[in-house]
């Protein structure tokens, strides 16, 4: 069985540390790659970290961990407000998906509270900072073990 978990970022993440700090926090998106790789290792996985603001490239990682991928966990950021795409590419990967959110999205505007994404995501994480990728693949690795 692969052994390879995929962490997908959407639009902006790439600003994570400087955008808007007071919600979504300090740490840069740099950080969140090191600690969850770390934690995959401990527990014998890699991971594939990715981030990206077009949702096509998007779409094509989700294509991609088709082939090689055990597992998703995805922050599609904007994208899991409004795409099909995304959640059409979800739906032909059969391993499980975890959706995070940094912030509570469901404390902010309303149109945070559709999830396109929780259509497929097997469990879903929001409001825990960026603690949250490490709990999600935390709870990933007792899935796959
Ligand atoms: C986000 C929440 C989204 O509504 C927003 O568009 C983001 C980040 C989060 O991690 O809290 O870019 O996914």
């Amino acid at each position: 069985m692969s052994k390879m978990i995929y962490i997908l970022n959407g639009p902006n993440l790439n600003l994570l540390g400087k955008r808007q700090p007071e919600i979504y926090g300090s740490d840069t998106l740099e950080d969140v790659d090191k600690t969850c790789a770390a934690l995959a290792q401990e527990a014998g996985f890699t991971t594939r970290f990715l981030q990206s603001n077009h949702e096509g490239q998007i779409v094509d990682w989700i294509h991609e961990a088709r082939e090689n991928g055990a597992g998703i966990i995805i922050n599609p950021a904007a994208f899991t407000h409004y795409s099909i795409a995304i959640l059409d590419a979800l739906n032909t990967f059969d391993g499980p998906v975890i959706e995070v959110h940094i912030s509570q999205v469901h404390k902010r505007e309303s149109f945070r509270h559709t999830s396109y994404v929780s259509m497929r995501a097997d469990a879903v994480m929001a409001g825990f900072g960026v603690h949250g990728y490490a709990l999600a693949l935390r709870h990933m690795v007792h899935i796959l073990d």
